[in-house]
Formats: structure tokens, C-alpha cells, sequence
């Protein structure tokens, strides 16, 4: 955990240097997009994890795949948020989270605008900036303050996330997309928001914040229902109160899950 958190608040920093210096952008897609601060974050996150534990393996997002024969595995996204970076909307994080024997056993996000560390260690609670956090208690979607994201072959995949969007704008309080799932989660941790969903994410957006949301006592699963798992491309977070109300939306009860573990229909 010391480590895992000095090597946030350190890419963190790196990022907000990035920030103020300007950062180089070039595109892995139409939308999609990544910049220098991402490589040079990975890198030294990289750095500090094989120096620290040279016996683990670790995944970060910009096609780090340092994999060895290891039980533990680091799952490591440099900067989540990166559309929102590269337009300077401060709203960003460093996410890095600790697999060990496929389970995820420690998670920490840190968001360097805020100064916000939002830790989780399995069985030991959720903290920001060291102080235990809960959920909140809402129970009805009505009152319930939600957040989402889109993929970003929005323009090309009829699995969009839009038509799941529409309907919660008409069931909950208030919808909002803040353009990074690893804060989102945390802010479900903390009781920011009431409920997250989002498709077609990646191991690296939901694993900390994943763990985050479920030590501060809320309910992690995909839109079926099933256990938390950050391979698994949906991922439904919530204070558990307003879980299976969620679910419902996403997943009309005569319809099955829209989305596999491939990410196919
Ligand atoms: C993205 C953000 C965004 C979510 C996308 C993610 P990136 O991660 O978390 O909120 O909607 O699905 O890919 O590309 O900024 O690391
Ligand atoms: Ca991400
Ligand atoms: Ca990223």
C-alpha cells in the first residue's frame, strides 16, 4: 500500500506538471486518443513497481504486458480520464490496483487536481485521503444522483451505451458522465454519487475502484448480476441499496445480459 500509494501521488504529480507544461497528443482512434504524460506515467509507474516487486507481474493499459510467472499481478491504468487531460478539464486519476490469485486485493486511485487518494485493501475498509468512507443510503433510484461512460467506438458499435443512457435520464434523479470510471467508482465509494454503470470497460478502469466501492460496504457486479470481475466489460457499482433497481434498468427483466465476456452481442 506504500508503495503502491507514493508511486500514485509521484505519476500524479507527473501528470499535473503535464498539465501545466502541455502534453503531446496523437490518436489510437477517431475519438480515441493518448498522450506523452500517458507513456511517461506508465513508465515510471513501471519502474517503481519492478524495482519494489520484482517478482510481480503487471498490466497497465498503454500496451504494458510485463507477464510473469507470478501469483500477484499489478493492474495499472497511468491516466484515467485521458480525453478529459487532453482538453485540460481537470478530471483525471492515476488508478492501480493489486491482483492476487485473480482476486483483486488492494486498490488505490489518486486524483492530483483534488488531492483525493482513495485506498481499499481487501477486508480493510475504504479510505480517502486516510479517513474510512461509506456509501451512501439512498434507496430509490428517483433520489439517486448516477454517473456512466461511453465507449469509444460509440460511432461505430450499435452496443453503445445510449439507449441504457436514455432510460436512466427518465428513472434516476440525475445522469452525469464525468469521463473517468475509476473516480466514478470512487465517488460511489465515498457517496458522491449513488450508482455507476458502464460497458466495454477495461480490467485497468474498474479493478481499483471496483474494490474501492465494495470495501466502503457498496455492491460491485455486471449487469447480470454476477461477482466483480475487472476482466468482466460490465461493471454495475453501487451503495447496494439501489442495486437491483439499477440492474433492472440495464436489464429488463425478460431480457439477458447484453453484452458478453467477449464484448460481443
Ligand atoms: C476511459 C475513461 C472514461 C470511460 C472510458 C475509459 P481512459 O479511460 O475511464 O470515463 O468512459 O470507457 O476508457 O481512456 O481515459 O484511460
Ligand atoms: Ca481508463
Ligand atoms: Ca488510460
Amino acid at each position: 500500500m506504500e508503495v503502491a500509494c507514493g508511486t500514485a501521488r509521484e505519476a500524479g504529480q507527473m501528470l499535473m506538471e503535464g498539465l501545466n507544461r502541455g502534453m503531446k497528443i496523437s490518436f489510437k482512434g477517431t475519438v480515441d486518443l493518448v498522450t506523452d504524460c500517458d507513456i511517461l506515467s506508465q513508465q515510471m509507474i513501471f519502474e517503481r513497481l519492478s524495482a519494489a516487486f520484482p517478482g510481480h507481474g503487471i498490466l497497465a493499459e498503454e500496451g504494458l504486458s510485463h507477464a510473469i510467472d507470478s501469483d500477484y499481478r499489478w493492474i495499472v491504468d497511468p491516466l484515467d480520464g485521458t480525453t478529459n487531460f487532453a482538453h485540460r478539464l481537470p478530471f483525471f486519476c492515476v488508478s492501480m490496483a493489486l491482483e492476487h490469485r485473480g482476486k483483486i486485493v488492494l486498490g488505490v486511485v489518486f486524483d492530483p487536481v483534488r488531492d483525493e487518494i482513495f485506498t481499499a485493501s481487501e477486508g480493510g475498509g475504504a479510505y480517502l485521503n486516510g479517513r474510512q468512507i461509506g456509501v451512501s443510503r439512498i434507496s430509490d433510484l428517483t433520489r439517486s444522483l448516477v454517473a456512466t461512460g461511453f465507449p469509444y467506438d460509440l460511432r461505430e458499435s450499435r452496443i453503445n451505451n445510449i439507449r441504457h443512457f436514455n432510460n436512466f435520464l427518465t428513472r434516476a434523479q440525475a445522469v452525469r458522465r464525468l469521463g473517468s470510471a475509476a473516480i466514478e467508482l470512487c465517488y460511489v465509494g465515498c457517496g458522491r454519487l449513488d450508482g455507476f454503470w458502464e460497458l466495454k470497460l477495461k480490467p485497468w478502469d474498474a479493478a481499483a475502484g471496483g474494490l474501492i466501492v465494495q470495501e466502503a460496504g457498496g455492491k460491485v457486479t455486471d449487469f447480470a448480476g454476477g461477482a466483480f470481475n475487472p476482466y468482466h466489460p460490465e461493471v454495475l457499482g453501487t451503495n447496494g441499496l439501489v442495486h437491483e433497481a439499477m440492474r433492472q434498468v440495464l436489464v429488463p427483466p425478460e431480457k439477458k445480459s447484453s453484452i458478453s465476456r467477449s464484448g460481443r452481442s
